[in-house]
């Protein structure tokens, strides 16, 4: 990873402790996350990956160490538009199945955010969320109550909703959790799809190794420290897992 170039750095971690009272809950971190990376983040339950996204989306503040995005500082305050290149995808399971919203209003809700609330979208606004869930191949569907949809239906939606804020940088905690093997795997090509395709900058918490293994370029294992950070091919990988799952 050290070949690629320090401006395409959307994410740095640096020296970054995070605790919770006196809890440690990441030690030390030292991440780089390039451009174009498609990465998958394990490690057993309570290893810190939430802390992590958390960490990165400067909902938690370190203790000691640095985040930079983009190259701007999370301690001082982030460009608006530096803001709108990521796009957080929550899990399913947190979408009441009585929600009266439609598709289409979901994913203009990814408009509205980066207009301004109380703003009313314009016609290029609404095109834009029409071409995030033709992307997605939801647009079929856009009349369509968000509840009344399946699992990955809906996660495509969210990941809709943040391509139409226009995130270069989609990150995702355990969207496998609400779903079968078949629709994580629709997931997963998708995000293989934009991440090859479009350019779209992929960091995926997930359980399921297997499948983290045949899509994502890179692989993090966190143990509280970087436990590997590397392909998912190196045998290594195999040793760390085995020592931090057991
Ligand atoms: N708000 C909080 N207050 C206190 N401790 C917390 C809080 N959130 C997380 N922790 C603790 O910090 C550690 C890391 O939690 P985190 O949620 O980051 O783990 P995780 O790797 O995402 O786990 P899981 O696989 O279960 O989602 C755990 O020991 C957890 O109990
Ligand atoms: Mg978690």
């Amino acid at each position: 990873m050290s070949s690629k170039a320090i401006q395409d750095v959307v994410i740095c971690l640096k020296d970054v402790n995070v605790v919770y009272g006196n809890l440690a809950a990441l030690y030390e971190v030292n991440v780089d996350i390039y451009k174009g990376d498609f990465l998958g983040i394990c490690g057993p339950n309570g290893s810190g990956k939430t802390t992590l996204l958390k960490t990165i989306m400067g909902l938690l503040k370190p203790l000691t160490g640095q985040v930079a995005l983009f190259g701007n500082k999370v301690e001082d305050k982030i460009p608006k538009e530096t803001k709108f290149k990521f796009g957080y995808v929550p899990q399913i399971s947190d979408i009441d199945r009585n929600f009266p919203a439609l598709v289409k209003d979901v994913v203009e809700m990814g408009r509205y955010a980066k207009a301004g609330i109380g703003k009313s979208l314009t016609k290029e606004d609404k095109q834009k969320a029409l071409d995030a869930l033709k992307l997605v191949e939801m647009d079929h569907m856009l009349e369509r109550p968000i509840g009344h949809l399946s699992g990955g239906q809906q996660q495509r939606v969210l990941i809709a909703q943040a391509l139409a804020a226009e995130a270069e940088v989609l990150l995702l905690d355990e969207f496998t959790s609400a779903l079968d093997f078949k629709m994580t795997e629709e997931v997963m090509e998708l995000l293989d799809y934009l991440n090859h395709t479009h350019g779209i900058t992929v960091v995926t918490v997930g359980h399921n190794l297997g499948l983290l293994r045949a899509y994502c370029s890179r692989i993090i294992c966190i143990d509280k420290i970087i436990a590997y950070d590397g392909t998912p091919k190196d045998p290594e990988l195999d040793v760390v897992i085995n020592q931090i799952f057991h």
